[in-house]
């Protein structure tokens, strides 16, 4: 059975009084230790989506289990948000070690834990700086090192690199993957970018919206190379993609 399993999954919002469904009959299957990315249109429910996976919209019909569990019963897994989610009033430093402190971690172990992953991210000589005091990659960088001090099995990421520019945003996806070889872990991606999920995804799901569902999966087993985007095949890959949004005529009723 899959990590992530998710079956006939639909969500409804109340807008002005009345019932609108934006995700009907969502499917999706990710292997432990996989990269799957998850690629849409703006609006078309993919946070929506990622907030039932993380366990904080319990609201929805159909089956979501992780690890065969539903996930609000599990602590296996880390939500890196669209803005990042960091605590302006907070240090670098007391960031990264909230989510230890709330687990009740011992002291001796949340310093060591810390120290260790923010040594891991180039952040150590950053410690002590508050996050308006950081670059956007340096933020991005607390964000994951935040998540990754919870050893999580699952991360999952809502447009993580949208906001830094192209330069910045090739850096975060190459130690994404570094961390990837490194660790255990599954990981599942939004993104806006072409690019991105072809360099980063083995698995590519593509969303269409109104009600947003995964109309196409595609793998890709380019993924997980350092040299992939000068490649012929990188090229290839993305050029499918592209056709594939441009077949598509997108409109939203809502
Ligand atoms: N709490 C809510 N109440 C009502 N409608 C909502 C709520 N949250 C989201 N929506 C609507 O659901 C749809 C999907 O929203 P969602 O944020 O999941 O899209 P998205 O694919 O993540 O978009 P983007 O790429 O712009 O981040 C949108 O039309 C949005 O307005
Ligand atoms: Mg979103």
């Amino acid at each position: 059975m899959s990590y992530v399993s998710i079956k006939s999954l639909q969500v409804d919002f109340i807008q002005k009084k009345h019932k609108i469904t934006v995700l009907q009959s969502v499917n999706l299957a990710l292997a432990q230790g996989k990269i799957g990315v998850i690629i849409g249109p703006s609006g078309c429910g993919k946070s929506t989506l990622l907030n039932v996976l993380s366990g904080l919209n319990l609201d929805y019909r159909g089956q979501v289990l992780i690890d065969k569990n539903p996930p609000h019963r599990t602590r296996e897994t880390a939500l890196i948000l669209q803005d990042y989610g960091l605590l302006p009033w907070k240090t670098v430093w007391d960031n990264v070690c909230l989510g230890l402190q709330i687990r009740k971690v011992p002291k001796k172990d949340i310093i060591t834990k810390t120290e260790k992953i923010l040594k891991r991210l180039g952040l150590l000589t950053l410690a002590k700086r508050y996050p308006t005091q950081l670059s956007g990659g340096q933020r991005q960088r607390v964000a994951i090192a935040r998540s990754l001090v919870l050893e999580p099995k699952l991360l999952l990421m809502d447009e993580p690199f949208s906001s830094l520019d192209a330069l910045t945003r090739e850096e975060m996806q190459n130690l994404l993957l570094q961390i990837w070889k490194e660790t255990n872990l599954t990981i599942l991606l939004i993104t806006h970018n072409i690019e991105e999920a072809v360099f980063l995804g083995q698995k590519i799901f593509i969303m269409s919206p109104c009600p947003g569902t995964i109309i196409q999966e595609v793998n890709n087993e380019i993924a997980g190379d350092y040299d992939l985007r000068g490649k012929m095949g990188f090229l290839e890959m993305c050029n499918y993609l592209r056709s594939f949004f441009q077949r598509r005529e997108i409109k939203c009723n809502y």
